[in-house]
């Protein structure tokens, strides 16, 4: 079983609230495309989806990587009559892939209900450098495609009248930080698009909802910070809780939303 890479004691009392959510949610009649599956929050929030009944198809980047996900989810993961996960090597950042994807999906369920994106990653670039091509960069990476791949998944949403779309950001959205300036300006960006795509259809049966952590308890930032104390920072069963929650029906009222995860930093 894949572990979130937190102390083994936390995980159970952490593995107790997904439990406690699954007891309280039910999302099995709901299916799920979750993107960035495959860095150290996807398999949380994988796993969280599994087990409030929800099937999840996961477009991946490296099709071993997405295999090795799937293999670690043992009977989560289902059975050959009734495949839990639908994973396929596919850029959710190009429109045409997406578009496959997304008729896949709906050949396999008969539906696509959530998306949700955790696509992202850290990357320096100064303010007063005004380094364009970095800023460029981290914009295709975190808004072209993050829209790209919603906006795939909003077209039968918008036809069953039906979606939940939980768009995970940073902190960084709400405030520039030294060293980080485009990092800020494309979290902001995403921030802003999700609001503006939560007012377009809010009256259609579709949320869409912003998570804003600040720092998660990774590998990378482990060997970023090694004098800090971890567990200060969100964990990423933590992160989960919040974005399996937005993809409930009881989440209905909840719309262009922006929650800041600050744990205990
Ligand atoms: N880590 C933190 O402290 C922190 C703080 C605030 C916000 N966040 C946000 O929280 C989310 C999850 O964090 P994380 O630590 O799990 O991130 P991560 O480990 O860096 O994982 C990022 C995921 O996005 C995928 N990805 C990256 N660029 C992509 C692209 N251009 N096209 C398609 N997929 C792409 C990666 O695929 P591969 O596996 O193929 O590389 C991976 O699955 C991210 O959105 C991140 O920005 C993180």
């Amino acid at each position: 079983m894949e572990q979130p890479k937190v102390a083994g004691l936390l995980y159970a009392v952490e593995h107790t609230h997904v439990a406690i959510l699954a007891a309280m949610f039910d999302l099995s009649k709901r299916a799920v495309v979750l993107t960035g599956a495959t860095g150290n929050v996807g398999p949380a929030v994988l796993r969280a989806y599994l087990e409030l009944g929800a099937h999840v198809a996961i477009p991946v980047r490296e099709e071993a990587k997405g295999a090795a996900l799937r293999d670690s989810l043992g009977d989560l993961a289902g059975t050959a009559e009734d495949p839990r996960i639908l994973m396929r090597a596919s850029d959710p950042g190009d429109a045409a892939a997406m578009e496959g994807f997304v008729e896949e999906v709906l050949r396999t369920w008969g539906r696509l209900d959530v998306v949700a994106n955790l696509i992202g990653g850290y990357a320096a670039s100064d303010a007063a450098t005004g380094d364009l091509a970095a800023y460029r960069r981290y914009w295709d990476q975190k808004v072209a495609t993050i829209v790209t791949a919603t906006t795939g998944c909003l077209r039968p949403m918008r036809a069953r009248g039906y979606g939940r779309v939980v768009n995970v950001a940073s902190t960084a959205a709400l405030e520039g930080e030294k060293g980080a300036a485009g990092y800020a300006m494309a979290n902001a960006a995403l921030l802003r698009w999700t609001e503006s795509l939560a007012e377009e259809v809010k009256r259609e049966g579709i949320t869409a909802n912003c998570v804003l952590p600040r720092i998660i308890d990774t590998p990378e930032n482990r060997a970023a910070m090694p004098k800090a104390d971890p567990s200060r920072w969100a964990t990423a069963v933590e992160i989960a809780a919040l974005v399996v929650f937005l993809s409930t029906d009881e989440a209905s009222g909840i719309t262009g939303t922006a929650t800041p995860i600050v744990a205990r930093t």
